[in-house]
């Protein structure tokens, strides 16, 4: 049985708490795509830490963290990772598995994320710059080295052929940044990952499920981030809606039970792109700033603006979304007035659907008005002591999206969660 936990919007809807506040009712948390664009963050033991590469449940001693083949990998950022982890107390090696089909992120893969960037100018999709976009490329592109490939004598060659074929791109794009600091710590991460337990990520995975196992899947990005059904271009490069955990772990689709998806109680949004409900005033700062809303990967200052529902009810359409997790609910605490957006008006059309091509048209959102709860949530533990307002909130959007709101999160610590 596989239970899945993703994000509903535009990314860094508090995936990592929510996986960390789940993992004891599970023996493998899996991480099914993305890499080291992700940032989830967690609090252990008071003590705040980001994962970029291992799944959320590192820090749970009876959980076993797969990192899945749809991955993609850098080796890099997984052992200073690891190091970091393991500051923790926590035996890494121990819980930590990894699919051989996992494709690596090289160090010219960053390279060529930067130049493709920078050739874009204006119309930049405003990535991470972590090599994303052309390690899936060579993944599709049949070119990519994978981490099983470590274990095989052709390693280096078919390393080398890949860079020389990736320098003729740089060529191309005239990028001349000395890389050289950026291989030698690559290669001195590719001996670590050697160290590390490389197994077959579907039988590993299945194996456990016919015995009976709970595996936890967690999405990394957002629904509105996925390569096909996201706001194309500017997206990231994989399917990270739950129709992505059967690729990227080779799990059955009948083996899918609960897809819990994961909304901010407004919305943010890093990086380029259409974003309807984004607010350029001072509410949009009040959020940014009660929210601290700065990226978790690369500290940019998030968009930010009011829940989204047609957006919301699009992601739960696609995902198949049974339950619905609210997190930083608290950050509307001292909102006199919230709004929700229901409709939007497209090209002077009113629509409750997402366009095609939401960079090209012009979108304006439409409205419902609410009057804020006006009180401190932040140490309410059950949901009888939440305000009706909050919960009037919560009703409406859950009747809209057509899933209901099990669990409301907030603050950022692992106790900071009311179920309803
Ligand atoms: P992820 O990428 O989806 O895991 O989310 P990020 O870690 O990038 O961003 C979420 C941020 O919100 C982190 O700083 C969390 O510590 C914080 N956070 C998570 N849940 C809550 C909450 O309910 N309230 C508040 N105030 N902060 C939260
Ligand atoms: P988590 O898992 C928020 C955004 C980038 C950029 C676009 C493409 O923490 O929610 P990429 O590096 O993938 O080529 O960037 O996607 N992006 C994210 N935004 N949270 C993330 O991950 C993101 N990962 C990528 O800002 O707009
Ligand atoms: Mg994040």
């Amino acid at each position: 049985m596989v239970d899945v936990i993703l994000g509903l919007q535009w990314g860094d809807e508090g995936k990592g708490k929510i996986v960390d506040y789940f993992a004891p009712n599970y023996d493998i948390i899996a991480r099914f795509q993305g890499g080291p664009n992700a940032g989830h963050t967690l609090y252990v033991d008071g003590k705040k830490t980001v994962l970029h590469q291992i799944p959320s449940g590192i820090f749970h001693q009876n959980t076993m963290n797969l990192i899945g083949n749809g991955v993609v990998l850098d080796p890099v950022t997984l052992k200073r990772e690891c190091d970091i982890v393991e500051s923790f107390g926590i035996d890494v090696k121990k819980n930590l598995f990894i699919s051989q089909r996992t494709n690596i992120i090289l160090p010219t893969h960053r390279a060529l994320d930067k130049a493709s960037e920078l050739a874009k100018g204006e119309s930049k999709i405003g990535s991470t710059l972590k090599g994303i976009g052309p390690a899936y490329m060579d993944k599709t592109g049949r070119n990519a080295i994978r981490v099983g490939d470590l274990l095989d004598k052709s390693f280096t060659t078919n390393y080398i052929k890949l860079r020389l074929k990736h320098q003729k791109l740089l060529d191309n794009f005239h990028f001349i940044e000395d890389i050289s600091a950026w291989e030698e710590e690559f290669f001195e991460a590719i001996e670590f990952l050697r160290t590390l337990k490389i197994v077959n990520g579907e039988y590993f995975i299945n194996d456990h499920i016919s015995k009976g196992k709970k595996v936890l899947a967690e999405g990394a990005q957002g629904s509105m981030l996925d390569i096909d059904f996201g706001t194309f271009p500017f997206v990231t490069s994989s399917n990270t809606i739950s129709a992505g955990v059967c690729t990227g772990l080779g799990v059955a689709p009948q083996q899918i039970k609960d897809v819990l998806g994961v909304t901010k109680a407004y919305c943010t949004r890093v990086g380029g792109g259409p974003f309807p409900t984004e607010l350029d005033d001072a509410t949009g700062e009040e959020l940014r700033k009660v929210g601290n809303e700065f990226g978790a990967t690369t500290g940019r200052p998030r968009r930010c603006g009011w829940i989204d529902l047609v957006a919301l009810k699009y992601a739960c359409m696609i995902n198949g979304v049974t339950q619905v997790v609210m997190t930083k609910a608290d950050v509307l605490d001292k909102f006199e007035d919230l709004k929700v957006c229901t409709s939007y008006t497209v090209n002077g059309k009113e629509t409750a659907e997402v366009p095609f091509q939401m960079s090209r048209v012009k979108v304006d959102p439409i409205y419902k008005d609410f009057k804020g709860w006006n009180q401190d949530t932040s140490s309410v533990r059950d949901a009888a002591s939440l305000p009706s307002d909050m919960t009037s909130y919560i009703k409406f959007i859950n009747e809209y999206i057509g899933a209901p709101t099990r669990y409301v999160s907030n603050g950022p610590g692992r106790e900071q969660i009311v179920k309803l």
